[in-house]
Formats: C-alpha cells, structure tokens, sequence
C-alpha cells in the first residue's frame, strides 16, 4: 500500500528510484511517478496511471536526469486511480514535489482554507493539500524546507510518512513519519529512504528506522539532522545492520514470487523453529516470554488481534493456547477490538499478530491494550516494523521477505511461532506434559520433510485445478483446528482468482450454506484423521447426498472419506495442532494454480495491498 522511494547522493537518481519502484511494488498499488532534479534546480515530475512499467514507457525520451529525487507507488484513498491524483503531488508554485503514505484525516478543513488563500488544487488527493501547505508555510514564512515542513505538519491531523524536495535546492531531502513507515539507508556519500527496506539491499546494510513523531533533514553528501516534532530536539541516528540479501528479494528461478514462497516453506519453517527447541525436545526457548515469566504466569487471559491471514493464524492459536496453557484466549480483528470498547486489565496478555508489523489497525490496537496496561506480545516477520518497536516483547516468525500479496510462508510461520508460543508458556505455567511437549516439537522438527512430501502433490494439484476454473462459488469446510484453515483457504482462492469462496466450520453447514449445495458447487473439506474425524465424514456424507462436488484432503490411507469423496489428496500424518500447517500447503496450491489458469496476476491482486498502512 503505497510505497515511497527516495535518493539524494552521486548516483543517477533515476535508476536506484525506479529499481526502488519494483522492489515495493509487491506493496500493492494502481499509479506511480517520480520527481527528479538536475544540479541546476530544475525539478522535473512524471507520473503515470497503472504500473511502474507504464511510467518507465511514458518516461521514454524525457529528462531524466538529476541526483536528487522522490518516487511513489499511490493505492488510491482519495481520488480514482488516475494520472492527476498520483503522486508526487507539486505545489501551485510548482516549487515543492512531496509524496505521501497514509491519510490527512482534516485535510477538508486545510484545503478550504488555502482556497480562501487563493490555492487551486488540480487532484483530488489529501496530500496536495499538504504540498500546498508547506508552499504557503514557506512563501509566508520565508523559512527554510525543513522548518516549513515542520509548521506545515503541525497542523495535520492523521497518519503519514512523507518525503519533499523544493526545486532550485538539489542539496536537501526532507522525510518525516507519524504512523506510516519510513526507512533511511546510509551508504558511502549517498542516503536511500524508502517505506521498507528492500530497495535499499545491495545498495547499503546501514538503516535507520526513523521513529513516529520524526522529522529528518538530509544534505549532501550524507548529513542526517533527526528531530522529534514533539519536543523539537534532535537525537543522534540509531544505525541497524540490514540483514536482507538480493537473493531473497528475487524469484530464484519460479514463475512468481507466490510460488516461490508456497515452496520455500519446508525451509521457511525450519528458520522459524531454529534455536527455539532444546536438544532434547523437551523445552521450548521463546526469550520474549521467559523474559517476561511473571507476566505469563500472572495473566488471566490472552487476546490476540489480527487482521486477514494473521487473523485465521490467530484462529489457530487460540486453540492450541487454550488446550496446552490451559488460558482463556479471545480473537479479535483489530479493526473491531479498536472500537469495541474492549474490557483491558493489566492481567491480560494482548498479542499482535502480523506478517509486516505495518498494518494501521493492528498498531492502533496496541496502543489501546497498552494505554490499559495489557502486556503486549508481537509476533510479526518483518525485522524492525513499526509492530516490534511498539509491543512490549516479542518474537519473529523469521520466513524472509514475503513479496507475494497473499500471504502463504508467513501464514505457516505465524502458526508455527503460536504452537511454540503455547508450548513455552504452557511449559512455564506448568499445564502440559513432557510427553506432550516431546511430540509436538519432535513434529515440529519433521515438518520441513513433511512439507516437502505435500508439496510433491504439486503436479497433481495442477491437473486438479483445471478441473474447477468453471466453479463461480467454492465452500471450504473444516472442523476443530482445521476452520481456520478452511477460512484461510477459501480467503486464498477469493484474493487471486476472484472466485467466490467461504469457509465454514462443517457442522454450521447444515444450518444455512447446504441450500447452495448442487452438482457444481465444489467443496474443500479439509478433514484429518483427528478427534473430529468421524463428525466430519459424516458432513461430508450430507454434502455427497446433495451432489455436492468433495475435493477432501484427508490423512494418509483414510479409505473411508477415499470412499465417499470425488477428489481426495493425502497428507502425512501429525499432531492435532499441527495439521493447519500441513493442510494449508495443498490449499494454497490449489488457488495458486486455479488463479493462474484463468490467467490472473498472482503476486499482484486487483485492489489489494501486502502491507495496509491506512484504516
Ligand atoms: C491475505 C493477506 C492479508 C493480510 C492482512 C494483515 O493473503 O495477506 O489478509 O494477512 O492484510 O496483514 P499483516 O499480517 O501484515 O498485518
């Protein structure tokens, strides 16, 4: 959800912004410019409806020249998708070029006032009217970039990260964020910003996360003056070692960057559980949680807040937490448990669970639990987010960067990390057996073979899929652990091949969603050889009486549901707990290939962004 890029140093500013460009596209956007400008101050702005490669075309024998400029990827909020509303947005003057993540909540009230003033305003975007404001800030004022920036900000009211230039100064860049993400890079003479880190790898490992609340100042060749907009007073820059390589940011031989992520799963999770099991299997090491013993052991309740695929994860780990820490746990989208006057105390444990720790309604969760006094657990990927900066503790899932919009490793991972989560503190609190504990991490540490024999059903799967590319609708049914996968499933196929699809727990069936039942209406059962086995064989068996279409995915040698349903594909065999991992691999195949036999963009779904910085 709209990216920013931005570069001051001896480089052509076109290349590293528009390199820049493609590394966030996975962010998810419909329009993109750029704004450059030469040693002379001549400021020069493109932008262009649709993808970055449409820019690149529009850009073609134009000026492109400059060491200085910003760039963006705008997903619409205010205004269509359109070349005028796109960003960087130029003052009236066509003095100072900005570009804008997140959203001007009193931006009606500023607008109406700077008409009063006389600006007119050519988009129909919130941040022209804050570029507008910094040019009547400064033509007033007579102040510097920085100062203008800073009053202009003053006054706003909302979220954001921002980066301004100001033609005829091709020495300064000025950033700030409140909310919204901003990364700055330290290379040799020369600083990269951007909204995350991935277009800065290859260039320097050296950022600094800028905090909420700062403004900074960049100069040639590589001055950083950062500045709290609060108090005013400037602190030394916290540089962090990057630890994100080229490799990873690059699709290894894979038609896409979804593919590569479903299959990188057997080493995905085999990173998450890394160094987090003793040797024995006996004990599970979360150093967020021992560290914080006495919270654990105290808590009443734990409330985990999500949004999405997070949210089904967090579906999961309600019951796993529940079953072996022997705790009440409540599961909450963030968006709700923000407004839902949610009863807080400080015996509650509050977890945030999010694969890019930017997601706007989870933070604003936070903030809520921990103004409550909650102790607040992140569990989040990417190292660094705003989410891990914010929680009181924490762990990360550690899958890498995941580019694909719909979310697969991370899913797995964030499962993953609950299982081990419940583990560690059902351990503590002394409410799960050595046994217990044994099997499950014993499973754990099969599960990158595990998943390497699911994936195998690959070519299958395939073949499978063509099958259903005529389906309109698809019902996904799961029971005990297994709704949440089938919620996460049917979420899946809906995003990239926009079939219609709804999970349901199988029993709940029968009391609404079996009147759609017919002889072209697929339906997923995901059903395990677990403690629910038999009552699901039985849903299944009142769909099949309906001439409903069973796709099941059952355990190895499960001849009964074999028997009864059209399609069946097998999975190994593992812990209760663990089955949402090992199912949630063929479904994400199945929409994987399904989507991509209707011919749609999988890595980058209509309307949707990877990481949603806006409520
Ligand atoms: C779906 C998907 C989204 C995210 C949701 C939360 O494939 O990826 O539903 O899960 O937007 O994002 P995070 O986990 O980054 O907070």
């Amino acid at each position: 959800m709209c990216g920013i890029v931005g570069y001051i140093g001896h480089r052509q500013a076109y290349d590293v912004l528009m390199k820049g460009l493609h590394r966030l596209e996975y962010r998810g956007y419909d329009s993109a410019g750029i704004a450059l400008m030469k040693e002379d101050g001549k400021l020069n702005v493109y932008k262009s409806k649709g993808r970055v490669a449409d820019l690149e075309a529009k850009v073609v024998g134009c000026d492109v020249g400059g060491s200085i400029g910003i760039a963006h990827t705008r997903w619409a909020t205010h205004g269509e998708p359109c070349d005028r509303n796109a960003h960087p947005q130029v003052s009236q003057s066509g003095r100072i070029a900005l570009v804008h993540n997140g959203t001007i909540e009193n931006y009606a009230v500023l607008k109406a006032a700077l008409a009063q003033r006389g600006y007119a305003f050519a988009s129909d975007t919130d941040t022209e009217v804050l570029v507008q404001l910094v040019d009547y800030i400064q033509t007033v004022n007579g102040c510097s970039l920085m100062d203008a920036v800073k009053e202009a900000l003053a006054q706003v009211e909302g979220a954001y990260a921002i980066a301004v230039v100001e033609r005829g100064n091709p020495d300064t860049l000025i950033v700030a964020r409140k909310s919204s993400p901003l990364v700055i890079g330290v290379g040799v003479g020369e600083i990269f910003i951007a909204s995350d880190a991935t277009p800065m790898v290859g260039y320097t490992d050296r950022v600094i996360y800028l905090k909420d609340n700062e403004v900074a100042e960049i100069t040639r060749p590589s001055n950083l003056k950062i500045q709290s907009l609060e108090s005013g007073k400037t602190s030394a820059p916290d540089i962090q070692t990057l630890r994100m390589s080229v490799e990873q940011l690059e699709k290894g031989g894979y038609e896409t960057f979804m593919l590569k992520e479903i299959f990188e799963q057997p080493h995905t999770l085999r990173d998450c559980i890394r160094g987090r099991i003793a040797d024995d299997g006996q004990r599970v090491v979360l150093s967020g949680v021992l560290e914080n013993r006495d919270r654990f052991l105290q808590a009443r309740r734990m409330i985990i807040v999500a949004c999405g695929t997070s949210w089904h994860a967090g579906l999961i780990g309600k019951r796993i937490i529940q079953e072996l820490c022997c705790l009440p746990v409540e599961v909450e989208y963030a968006s709700e448990f923000r407004y839902g006057h949610p009863q807080i105390t400080d015996k509650d444990i509050v977890v945030a669970l999010s694969q890019s720790g930017e997601t706007a309604d989870t933070l604003a969760a936070i903030q809520l639990a921990k103004s409550k006094g909650a102790f607040v657990y992140g569990i989040c990927n990417v190292v660094g987010a705003s989410i891990p900066r914010n929680t009181d503790s924490g762990t990360y899932i550690h899958v890498g960067p995941e580019i694909g919009v719909a979310s697969t490793k991370a899913f797995t991972g964030q499962v993953a990390v609950l299982a081990l989560l419940a583990l560690c503190v059902g351990q503590e609190r002394g409410t799960v057996g050595r046994d217990t504990i044994c099997c499950i991490t014993r499973a754990m540490r099969q599960m990158p073979e595990i998943i390497q024999a699911v994936l195998g059903l690959d070519p299958v799967i395939r073949e499978l899929s063509r099958t259903f590319t005529y389906a309109r609708n698809f019902l996904y049914l799961g029971r005990g652990y297994n709704y949440p996968t089938a919620l996460e499933g049917a979420l899946k196929l809906k995003e990239i091949s926009y079939i219609h699809a709804e999970g349901y727990p199988a029993a709940e069936m029968k009391h609404g969603p079996i009147a759609l039942i017919d002889h072209e209406m697929p339906v997923v059962v995901i059903a395990p050889d677990d403690s629910l086995h038999d009552k699901v064989v039985n849903n299944i068996r009142q769909v099949k009486s309906r001439g409903g279409l069973v796709i099941a995915l059952v355990t190895q040698g499960d001849a009964s549901i074999r028997e009864m349903a059209d399609y069946c594909l097998e999975m190994p065999k593992v812990p209760e707990c663990l089955t949402p991992i090992v199912a949630s691999v063929p479904l994400q195949l199945l929409a994987y290939h399904i989507a991509r036999i209707k011919g749609k963009d999988v890595d980058r779904p209509r309307n949707l962004a990877k990481s949603v910085t806006v409520e």
